[in-house]
């Protein structure tokens, strides 16, 4: 880890978990919901995409988030593509959109005294919502990945300071760090708009809050629900759809879905991300309860091991899943999930 100038220990503190060696742990994430008079930034259409050396990275990051499965086995273990989660391209306000998320790292954890970057956030998604194994530290992936972040970001908050001119290029490093660094190059017009706390939190970041259900969440309604709104798409198995080895449909649970460590296991997470987002085309459908009730369904079934796991799922339990989520525990009769879990794959090259 680089040593990080002070004035970054005054960013915002997320409480989080130390993964011991591997990269972040999915901290839950600060969803910054819109004001009335506020308006969700719009990223530059695809096709704004500058020609040249910069704009070739950006691409690629495009590409690698949208089909994210190029990179099967090398660097992902499942059947998952970013995009399943960060929906429309990593665009869309309320499904953690990479534009809000690029201005807010590099960002200061508490719990271990350290930043960060951008970069080691993407990271913590490939080793738990893909599955997969982080592609390394400066990696042409994570360039691009970047990239196309703040390529999302930087154009959106231009335009909205009217600022027209293509999104000026910066250095693989910086690209790496994201937006909330101290000596971050922000065009004038835009800091005379936004302070970078306020870029930081941006309309539209995480998955909203969505309320606390009148009864506590129950796998068992959960189920009925599953089956009237989700079933359809997904599977009852929850194993989704594939057609020659290319899936339309992610799975949910089981050997190609997410890990025991992913955000989305949470079933706080997932309910948020369902209801605003679920059933895919005509999503805020759901009652808070509905979405509470299916989230915690489809995350009491048994998905690949956490990559944190040394041999003792109670252990680990203790260590790490102090939050609503199912690790560690039987539900309705099963045996504790956890305890039968599917591999991690790949083990990386
Ligand atoms: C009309 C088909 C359809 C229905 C119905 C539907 N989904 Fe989805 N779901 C999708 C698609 C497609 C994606 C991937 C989105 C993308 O790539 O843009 C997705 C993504 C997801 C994801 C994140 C990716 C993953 O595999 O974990 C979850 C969780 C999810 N859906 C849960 C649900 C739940 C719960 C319901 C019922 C309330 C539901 N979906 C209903 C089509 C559907
Ligand atoms: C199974 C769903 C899922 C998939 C697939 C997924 N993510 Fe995530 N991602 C999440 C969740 C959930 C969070 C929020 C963390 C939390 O609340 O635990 C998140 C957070 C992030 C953040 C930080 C967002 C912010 O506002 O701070 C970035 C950046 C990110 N993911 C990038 C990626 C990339 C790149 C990929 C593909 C390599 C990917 N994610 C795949 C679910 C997913």
């Amino acid at each position: 880890m680089k040593k990080i100038p002070l004035i970054l220990l005054s960013l915002i503190m997320i409480p989080a978990v130390q993964a011991d060696e591997l990269p972040d742990t999915q901290t839950e994430l600060v969803s910054v919901p819109k004001l009335a008079s506020q308006t969700y930034l719009k990223p530059r259409p695809l096709n704004a995409i500058p020609d040249g050396e910069f704009g070739d990275k950006v691409r690629k990051g495009y590409e690698l988030f949208v089909n994210t499965q190029q990179l099967r086995g090398k660097y992902v273990g499942n059947e998952l593509n970013c995009s399943n989660c960060h929906m429309d391209a990593g665009r869309k306000a309320n499904a953690s959109p990479l534009w809000a998320a690029y201005f807010a790292y590099p960002a200061y954890r508490k719990k271990n005294d350290k930043v960060n970057s951008f970069e080691e956030r993407i990271q913590g998604c490939f080793t738990y919502s893909m599955n997969g194994k982080a592609p390394a530290s400066g990696s042409a992936e994570l360039v691009a990945l970047s990239a196309y972040s703040y390529w999302l970001g930087m154009g959106g908050v231009m335009d909205m300071a009217k600022l027209d001119s293509p999104v000026p290029a910066i250095s693989d490093a910086l690209l790496l760090q994201g937006g909330k660094l101290a000596d971050f190059p922000i065009p004038e017009k835009v800091k005379s708009m936004m302070t970078i706390d306020e870029l930081a939190k941006l309309p539209g970041k995480g998955f909203p809050l969505v309320p606390k259900p009148p009864l506590a969440y129950s796998p068992v309604r959960g189920e009925k629900v599953y089956q009237a709104h989700c079933q359809s798409c997904h599977g009852a198995d929850g194993l989704g759809y594939e057609t020659a080895g290319v899936y339309s449909l992610p799975p949910l649970w089981g050997p190609d879905s997410f890990n025991w460590g992913a955000g989305m296991h949470r079933v706080n997470t997932a309910a948020s991300f369902i209801y605003e987002n679920m059933p895919f085309g005509k999503s805020i459908q759901l009652t808070a309860q509905e979405a509470w009730d299916v989230a915690a369904y489809v995350n009491s079934h048994e998905r690949p091991q956490d990559p944190r796991y040394k041999g003792d799922v109670s252990k680990l339990m203790t260590k790490y899943h102090k939050h609503q989520g199912y690790y560690g525990q039987a539900v309705d009769g099963s045996p504790i999930l956890g305890s039968h879990s599917y591999a991690i794959n790949p083990k990386g090259e």
